[in-house]
């Protein structure tokens, strides 16, 4: 157990997971907890960023807790908490604010997205938010960091930060790497084909939600955006809606892209859409009952949470001790 290297990451609570979020990362995070010490957060006081009604965000909170759980990461073997739980991440990102430049955090791509997105609430935290990541991320000494391609500059700054950290002190923190499994799916937009799908397309055709009833699955698919060539051939660059669809299949099949050619020659697109909603439903089908199971019982979630959070803090405060006594605090 000490030997393996640790792995850490985390997700925003700021609604149902899609399709893409679990056979992108969710998924894989499920094949990692054997082979690493992994630890899997919900991000909720990185959601503050951007307004939320309390109510949701509270729902959210539980919601995305339940689904990591329903999605086969196991508590038993996988330290799942809520960050807002533990302290010691608020902590930590105030003392490396004071190691992090206004420059840095100028030039960060997201914060400029975000405030062009939000531009009558650009406030501090937005600007910061890489820093309380990097505090998620050095608290526990993390060796890898799983994550999307639009994260890789906030893990570039945090390995940026563990090292002047380390240079100006003595070794402190893992500087850690960015996980990027053998082939994680990126899913495409339904309606889209060339963007990532995600939950924050106004077209909500685009994506699938991990929580839509077989149905509702059926008709989004049904109306994915083909092209007019009628063939089930793998041409990302010509046909990107097919091949988005062949690569969800793949994704949950495992069957090669070749075999699925081959699987749906001279069938129409029709047959191939209803191919790909029944395994995805079928996919999805026991995380939903999982899920629902979880749900109906908040206070068994409610405990769990709990006890994970206290073995992660115990974690923390190691780390923080660690940091507080180089720096100067005064520590009774
Ligand atoms: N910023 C990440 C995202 O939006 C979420 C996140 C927060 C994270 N803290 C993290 C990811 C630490 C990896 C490690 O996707």
């Amino acid at each position: 157990m000490e030997e393996k290297k640790i792995i850490f990451s985390g997700i925003q609570p700021t609604g149902v997971f899609t399709l893409g979020n679990y056979l992108g990362a969710i998924r894989n995070w499920k094949n990692l907890q054997n082979e690493y010490n992994s630890i899997f957060c919900v991000v909720d006081l990185h959601a503050l960023t951007v307004r939320q009604v309390p109510k949701d965000l509270r729902h959210q909170t539980y919601q995305a807790y339940a689904l990591l759980l329903a999605c086969g990461i196991d508590p038993e073997k996988a330290l799942v908490f809520v960050q807002s739980h533990v302290s010691g991440h608020t902590e930590l990102s105030w003392i490396l604010n004071n190691y992090t430049y206004f420059g840095e955090l100028s030039r960060m791509t997201q914060f400029k997205v975000k405030s062009q997105k939000h531009e009558d609430n650009i406030n501090a935290g937005l600007f910061d938010y890489p820093v309380l990541m990097a505090a998620d991320i050095l608290l526990y000494q993390a060796n890898l960091v799983p994550i999307g391609a639009d994260q890789k500059q906030h893990l570039e700054l945090a390995r940026d930060v563990a090292d002047r950290f380390n240079n100006a002190y003595s070794p402190t923190f893992a500087v850690p790497e960015g996980y990027f499994g053998k082939s994680g799916a990126r899913v495409k937009s339904l309606q889209e084909p060339t963007k990532k799908m995600s939950k924050s397309d106004t077209n909500d055709k685009g994506y699938i939600l991990l929580l839509d009833s077989p149905n509702v699955i059926r008709k989004k698919f049904r109306s994915a955006v083909t092209d007019s060539d009628a063939r089930v051939a793998y041409d990302p660059e010509n046909k990107a809606g097919i091949a988005n669809l062949m690569e969800i299949y793949q994704a949950i099949t495992g069957e090669s892209l070749e075999a699925i050619e081959t699987k749906f020659e001279g069938q129409g697109y029709g047959a191939f859409k209803d191919a790909v909603a029944d395994v995805v439903i079928g996919e999805l089908e026991p995380i939903q009952k999982r899920f629902e199971e979880l749900m109906s019982d908040k206070k068994g979630l409610e405990a769990i949470m709990k006890e994970h959070a206290e073995k992660a803090s115990r974690m923390a405060v190691k780390t923080l001790r660690k940091v507080k006594k180089k720096i100067g605090l005064v520590q009774v």
